[in-house]
C-alpha cells in the first residue's frame, strides 16, 4: 500500500473514488482491526495515508511531527511518510472551513452550536473558533463539563446563529432522525450537517423552510480528500478542480424529480433529460402498475384515493436509495409531506407549470378525467407545486422548446 485510507470499516467509504478522480493515482482502503494498528504504524509500508474511525487519535503516539492545527483538534487524518519520519495533520480543518466557506454562512461573533462530542465535533469546535466564533456550545445527550444537553440548548440559547451538526444523526439508513428542532431557533442564520449521505438531511430540509441557509457535507468530503492529496503528492489541486469534480460528483448522486399537473409531459420530458444527461429515468406511476400488476385506473376503482396513495408513498420511500436517476412523480405525490421529503433527500424537484389551457384530460387518470376535475385539481394544487418546488419551470412551448427551458434549470446549476 503506497497511498490509502486506514480504518476499521470502510465498506461504505467513498475516499478511493474522490482521490482516484482527483489525480490519477492508485489509493487503497485498508480495513485494520484494532491489534493490528501498532504492527501497520510500526512498519510504515505508506507514502502516505489517511485515518478515520477509530484511529484518528490512535495513531498519534507513531507520530514524529504533528501540524499545529491536528495539535489543536486532538486527531489526525493524513499522515505522510517523509523519509521514514512520520507527519501528521487534519485535512477535516480545512474541508470543514471551505464547506462553511461555500454556503456563505457567517460565524464571525456568533453564537454557534455543536451538536455532538466526537472526533468531528473536535474539528468544528477549532474551525469554530478560528472563524472568530464569539461563544462556542457543544451540544451532547449527555451531561459534561465541556458539554451541555439539547435540552438546555433549547431552554438558555435559542438565540443561537449557526449550528453544526457533527453526529450521525440523519445519516442513511435512518435518514427520517434529526438531532434537533430548528423552530426554537429564530435567530438562526446558517445550519451546516456534516452528513453527506443523503445529500440533504431532514436538518437541512427544515432550514431551507425556514429560510435558513444550510449545506451538508459532500463538499467537505471532497476537499479534505483533496488537500490530503496535496500533502501525499506534493502539489496543488485548486480549487477550480475541486469544484468541477465536486459538480460530477453530484450529478452522479442526486436525482432529478418532475412534478406538476397530470398530462403536463413529466413522463416524456423526464426521458428526454435522462437520454440527453445520461441519467436514468423511473416513472413512479409505471412503478405502481408493474407493483400492483394493474392499471391506474383499476388500482383507484378497488383502493379508492386512499390504497393509491399508500402504494405511491411506499414506492416513493423505495427509490430513496437511487441516484443519478431523472423521476418523473404522478401528479399528486407532491400532497404528502412524507413523499416530498423523501424524495428531496437525494433530489431536487423541478415543478413543470404548464398553462391549464394546455393540459388535457384523460379518462384513464381518475382524478383528472374530464375537464372541470382538472381545473379543480389545478386549483387545489397549484400552491402546493410552487411551494414543494426547489425550481419552478414555465413551459409552453414544443417538446423541443420545453426542454429547453428544463436543462437550462438543471444544467451547470443543479445543487
Ligand atoms: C394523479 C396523477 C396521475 C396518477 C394518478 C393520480 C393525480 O399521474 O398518479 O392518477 O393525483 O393527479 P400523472 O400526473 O402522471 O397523470
Amino acid at each position: 500500500m503506497i497511498y490509502g485510507c486506514i480504518g476499521e470499516h470502510l465498506s461504505h467509504s467513498f475516499s478511493k473514488v474522490i482521490h482516484s478522480n482527483l489525480m490519477e493515482y492508485d489509493y487503497v482502503l485498508r480495513e485494520i482491526a484494532p491489534k493490528d494498528l501498532d504492527e501497520f504504524l510500526t512498519k510504515m509500508d505508506f507514502c502516505g495515508i489517511n485515518v478515520t474511525i477509530p484511529y484518528k487519535q490512535d495513531v498519534i503516539p507513531y507520530l514524529d511531527d504533528i501540524s499545529d492545527i491536528a495539535k489543536r483538534i486532538g486527531a489526525v487524518n493524513t499522515i505522510v511518510n517523509k523519509n521514514g519520519k512520520l507527519f501528521g495533520t487534519n485535512t477535516d480543518y480545512y474541508g470543514m472551513i471551505a464547506l462553511i466557506k461555500k454556503a456563505d454562512i457567517d460565524i464571525n461573533n456568533k453564537k454557534v452550536l455543536i451538536l455532538g462530542n466526537g472526533g468531528t465535533s473536535k474539528t468544528a469546535r477549532v474551525v469554530a473558533t478560528d472563524l472568530g466564533a464569539k461563544d462556542i456550545y457543544v451540544v451532547s445527550r449527555t451531561k459534561s463539563n465541556s458539554c451541555i444537553t439539547y435540552s438546555e440548548a433549547t431552554d438558555f440559547h435559542s438565540d443561537a446563529d449557526v449550528v453544526i451538526n457533527t453526529t450521525p444523526v440523519g445519516m442513511y439508513p435512518n435518514i427520517d432522525a434529526s438531532p434537533i428542532d430548528l423552530s426554537g431557533f429564530p435567530k438562526l442564520s446558517g445550519v451546516v450537517d456534516v452528513i453527506y449521505n443523503p445529500l440533504r438531511t431532514n436538518l437541512t430540509l427544515q432550514a431551507e423552510k425556514l429560510g435558513i441557509k444550510s449545506i451538508n457535507g459532500l463538499y467537505m468530503l471532497v476537499h479534505q480528500a483533496a488537500v490530503a492529496e496535496e500533502f501525499f503528492l506534493n502539489t496543488k489541486i485548486g480549487e477550480e478542480k475541486i469544484n468541477n469534480y465536486y459538480s460530477k460528483l453530484v450529478k452522479e448522486k442526486a436525482n432529478i424529480v418532475l412534478s406538476g399537473m397530470p398530462g403536463c409531459g413529466k413522463s416524456t420530458l423526464g426521458k428526454l433529460i435522462a437520454n440527453k444527461l445520461s441519467m436514468n429515468f423511473v416513472d413512479t406511476d409505471e412503478l405502481i402498475v408493474e407493483k400492483c400488476q394493474t392499471s391506474i385506473k383499476n388500482i383507484f376503482d378497488e383502493l379508492g384515493e386512499v390504497g393509491f396513495r399508500k402504494i405511491e408513498t411506499d414506492v416513493i420511500k423505495s427509490l430513496e436509495t437511487v441516484s443519478g436517476t431523472v423521476i418523473s412523480i404522478g401528479g399528486g405525490a407532491i400532497l404528502k409531506d412524507e413523499n416530498v421529503e423523501s424524495l428531496k433527500h437525494n433530489g431536487k424537484i423541478f415543478y413543470l407549470n404548464r398553462p391549464i389551457e394546455q393540459l388535457v384530460a384523460t379518462s384513464d387518470r381518475p382524478l383528472s378525467s374530464d375537464r372541470d376535475a382538472l381545473i379543480a385539481r389545478y386549483n387545489e394544487r397549484k400552491d402546493i407545486y410552487n411551494s414543494t418546488a426547489d425550481q419552478v419551470v414555465y413551459i409552453d412551448g414544443s417538446i423541443e422548446e420545453n426542454l429547453k427551458a428544463v436543462l437550462e434549470k438543471i444544467v451547470g446549476k443543479f445543487w
